[in-house]
């Protein structure tokens, strides 16, 4: 179905509105955007009325794609009839600890949280759940069995769609090689971040089994090419330090794994600041960040893979509403709940201690390159393209 997303998250939320039993007063359903919630890190953006109340905890606004996070679950849940508080910590997880605390404090029937560091929040997360508060885990598993539900992306599946991607480019299956690439990962902290990692490794370790694919720098294990924080900062500064030490005589680089776009950006400004080759390396990323949507457009990045997080939200929506309305939760919610868009029941992969399964709902990722940008991104509503054909989120 294409249509403008901001017809379809209207149509989708007053559906929602008739389904809703349990969400107190209502407010008119409006179109969510990215001009972000009257909220900073620690703040709060609350609504009026003695509707149930939704505590939202974001891991912080320094990263482009919490910010449109925060604002698609706040706007959803307030348009759906709920108060909600939103937070977003700083990267700082005592804050957002602090922050979990005060929305027990205040009260909430439900917290929905994306945490800075997964194995962090236990004492916070069994407080809640000794207030009987029920917590879906956003787009990061926490380590903790107080997690009713988990809502994300096949993790995996990113990761095995940059690995496939550089394998397609590079045409490692038939080409002579070979052919040398570099690895930057993600967050130790982010229990995210081995998945994308093994996903991608678990297509490219044959090629370099083969010698097909050179990592000339040698460090190919995690944490060796993780990145605290995920931060374009750190990922330039280990970038740099690669090229200089294995690079510096003219050696090509052919390909960058990144695992998502702000560690993309770094080692795109690594390269273009501190390499002697020519060539065009080729640099994945994830999540569709303005920046990176730029390179690929200027051709220093060559893709990324995208995840609609408005459409994260709006599982997490109904997720929460059948949670609060005492439904019984399985694949069935897929189905009634009526997303024009695919998303998988998961009671197998992700665990949050030894022999507890977290019953997940898992959304698709998708591959956009700067062939079909305009078709994923632009046609579907989530962004638009000006003169220069550089893309912008909608507003
Ligand atoms: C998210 C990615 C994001 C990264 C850094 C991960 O947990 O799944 O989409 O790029 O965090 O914000």
């Amino acid at each position: 179905m294409k249509k403008f997303l901001a017809l379809t998250l209207a149509v989708g939320m007053s559906l929602s509105l008739v389904a809703c039993s349990g969400g107190g007063t209502t407010e008119p359903s409006t179109a969510p955007s990215d001009s972000g919630a009257a909220v900073s890190d620690s703040g709060s953006s609350e609504s009026t009325g003695g509707a149930q109340k939704i505590g939202i905890s974001m891991p912080t606004q320094s990263l482009e794609r919490w910010n449109r996070d925060g604002s698609y679950l706040d706007e959803q849940f307030k348009a759906a009839g709920y108060e909600t508080i939103v937070t977003y910590s700083d990267n700082d997880t005592n804050r957002q600890v602090n922050d979990i605390q005060n929305m027990i404090a205040e009260d909430v029937d439900l917290l929905v949280v994306a945490a800075i560091d997964g194995e962090a929040l236990n004492t916070v997360m069994n407080e809640a759940g000794d207030a009987g508060i029920p917590i879906i885990a956003y787009d990061r598993l926490i380590m903790n069995d107080n997690v009713s539900y988990y809502v994300s992306f096949d993790n995996y599946t990113v990761g095995t769609l940059q690995g496939q991607y550089i394998a397609d480019t590079l045409d490692l299956e038939n080409a002579a090689g070979p052919f040398n690439i570099e690895l930057t990962a993600g967050d130790p902290a982010d229990n995210n971040a081995p998945y994308f990692f093994n996903g991608a490794m678990d297509v490219l370790q044959k090629y370099i089994d083969s010698g097909k694919l050179v990592v000339v720098s040698g460090q190919t294990d995690f944490d060796t090419v993780a990145t605290a924080a995920w931060d374009s900062q750190t990922a330039m500064e280990r970038a740099q330090n690669v090229l200089a030490s294995y690079y510096a005589d003219g050696t090509q680089v052919d390909a960058w794994l990144c695992s998502n776009d702000s560690t993309a950006l770094g080692v795109t400004q690594a390269i273009q600041s501190d390499y002697a080759g020519s060539n065009t390396v080729l640099i994945t990323g994830q999540d569709g960040d303005e920046a990176n949507l730029k390179n690929i457009v200027d051709g220093v990045q060559s893709m990324t893979v995208y995840k609609a997080v408005a459409n994260e939200a709006v599982v997490t929506l109904d997720l929460a509403k059948a949670i609060l309305n005492g439904d019984t939760i399985d694949e069935s919610l897929i189905s009634a709940s009526g997303w024009d868009f695919d998303c998988t029941y998961d009671t197998e992969t992700y665990n949050t201690s030894e022999g507890r399964n977290c019953p997940s709902f898992l959304l698709v990722p998708d591959v956009v390159t700067a062939d079909n940008m305009v078709e994923k991104l632009v046609d579907t509503g989530y962004y638009t393209q000006d003169a220069d054909g550089y893309l912008h989120p909608a507003a």
